[in-house]
């Protein structure tokens, strides 16, 4: 066992305690005396203090802003405002140096865009240290929700050979060697030289494979990485994402929003009970953010505000034609201020008007249903209006769609006519027939996109700032 014990126990214990030992990262350090410590355990820093008189120059030289150090001593009462104990250390040991004059991190504030050129120590910082635990929280409220009710962790596959969301964004997955393709008499790349024999890519969805596990546990989830070949650079798109895809049968649409909600709901309450102190941080610098801005683009709500209020209210639920009849009938149509204005029963939602139902009209958590089947997947379940589908979005402030999902078409003669009316092959997709063919039955699921949960909780405006790693174009050196 190793001897020393992390800051976030330290903090909560009864001084005074004789002996203790600390390890971890210097934060600051004032008058040669105090020195800020962090672990990362928590958003605390502990104040080790040392009598320099007792430590000769070189020690002291080398206790600089994020070295590593370990720190021994006796933890008593502090006098000092700002913290309960404090650690009076007659030993300090350098375990690792930090050059000063090189290190990018200084003791103060950088801005975002700084930070993510230096993802690679990133996470040592006040900010990212809080935004990183609590996406860690939010995945263990995640397994805990789904384990507690039953729900099996299904693993669906990261490589496959299906599309199943049908919209092409694919990441093609190859052993060929790109520079040496053979291609056949047609000229065009020969898979059935490819190690697999056939085309493969990375999954943009495990929900087909799920729909299976389904079909066999009646509740399972996934929760994997993802990813879409989409060339969006936005603040909500990355090109490798979380998603949790919940799969239930026997659940209709109204059972599947029902779930949503709740499970929504519990995992924000989760952080807002376990993350006090880094949902403050958080919040006050997402203040600090917005008083920048002009009055019309700030948010009407304080973080914690905001958290409480979903979680504590029911979120509206409409459908489509509904919310098309509300935007084409809106002020904010007819001045024509959408860039795409609503006009057509049909179109798709932009990001504008789901923000103006959920900002502006609303003023809460949205969750359409029925959308016209042009715009969504062939697997979604038909309506007998014979134009729109069982789909549902839930739609956050500030963020916009948040959650994709549907009652699953289970009637095999009507999934087969879809999807030959969209050129998806029955032959590729066999399985996935099969699955209505041998005791099918009505089921649903849907897909929460894991970053834009973090992203709602922590208050982080850029999606690239909630994932440790994020992949775009500019960041993929590790
Ligand atoms: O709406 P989507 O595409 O739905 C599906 O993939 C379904 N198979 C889910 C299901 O029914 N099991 O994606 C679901 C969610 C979106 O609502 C969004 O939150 C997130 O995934 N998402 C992305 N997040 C980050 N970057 C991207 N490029 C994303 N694309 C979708
Ligand atoms: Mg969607």
């Amino acid at each position: 066992m190793p001897d020393h014990i992390r800051i976030q126990e330290v903090l909560q214990m009864e001084p005074p305690r004789p002996s203790l030992t600390i390890k971890g990262w210097v934060r600051t350090f004032r008058n040669d005396q105090f020195i800020a410590v962090n672990d990362g355990s928590c958003h605390e820093n502990l104040q080790v203090v040392i009598d320099p008189a007792q430590f000769d120059a070189t020690t002291l030289k080398r206790i600089t802003t994020g070295a590593a150090i370990m720190a021994r001593g006796e933890l008593v009462a502090s006098i000092g405002r700002g913290q309960k104990v404090e650690l009076k250390a007659s030993q300090i040991e350098i375990l690792g140096d930090c050059d000063p004059e090189t290190y990018p991190l200084q003791p103060k504030k950088h801005s975002l865009e700084f930070l993510r050129e230096h993802a690679h120590l990133r996470m040592r910082t006040q900010t990212f240290g809080a935004v990183f635990r609590i996406r860690h929280s939010l995945a263990y409220a995640i397994h805990h929700f789904f384990h507690q009710r039953g729900f099996i962790y299904l693993h669906t596959p990261i490589i496959t050979a299906s599309d199943a969301e049908g919209a092409g964004e694919l990441f093609q997955v190859t052993t060929l060697d790109l520079q040496h393709v053979p291609l056949n008499e047609r000229g065009e790349v020969d898979y059935s030289q490819d190690f697999f024999g056939r085309k493969a890519n990375l999954t943009v969805s495990g929900q087909l494979e799920g729909e299976l596990g389904a079909l066999a546990f009646s509740r399972i989830y996934t929760f994997g990485p993802t990813f879409r070949a989409e060339n969006s650079n936005t603040t909500r798109h990355l090109a490798e994402f979380w998603m949790i895809e919940p799969e239930m049968a026997f659940y209709d649409l109204n059972d599947n929003m029902d779930l949503a909600e709740e499970f929504i709901k519990y995992i924000i309450r989760f952080v807002l009970e376990q993350h006090p102190a880094d949902l403050q941080w958080l919040a006050a610098r997402l203040k600090e953010e917005e008083s920048k801005k002009p009055q019309q683009e700030r948010f009407e709500m304080e973080l914690l505000e905001k958290l409480h209020f979903v979680v504590e209210n029911p979120f509206e639920r409409i459908t489509y034609t509904d919310a098309f009849e509300i935007l084409k009938n809106s002020p904010h149509n007819k001045k024509k201020k959408f860039q795409f204005p609503v006009e057509q029963w049909g179109m798709d939602l932009q990001s504008e008007h789901e923000r103006y139902l959920v900002e502006k009209y609303f003023k809460k958590p949205v969750i359409i249903t029925d959308y016209p089947k042009e715009i969504k997947a062939f697997y979604m379940r038909q309506n007998d209006d014979g134009r729109t589908v069982r789909a549902m979005d839930i739609l956050f402030p500030g963020i916009g769609e948040i959650v994709g999902g549907s009652q699953r078409e289970e009637r095999y003669d009507r999934l087969l006519q879809r999807m030959q009316e969209l050129h998806i092959s029955p032959q590729e997709l066999y399985w996935y027939l099969d699955s209505r063919r041998f005791g099918g039955c009505p089921h649903s699921g849907f897909g929460l996109g894991f970053e834009r949960m973090v992203q709602f909780v922590t208050g982080m405006n850029n999606i690239r700032d909630v994932i440790p790693f994020p992949r775009t174009p500019k960041n993929i050196a590790f």
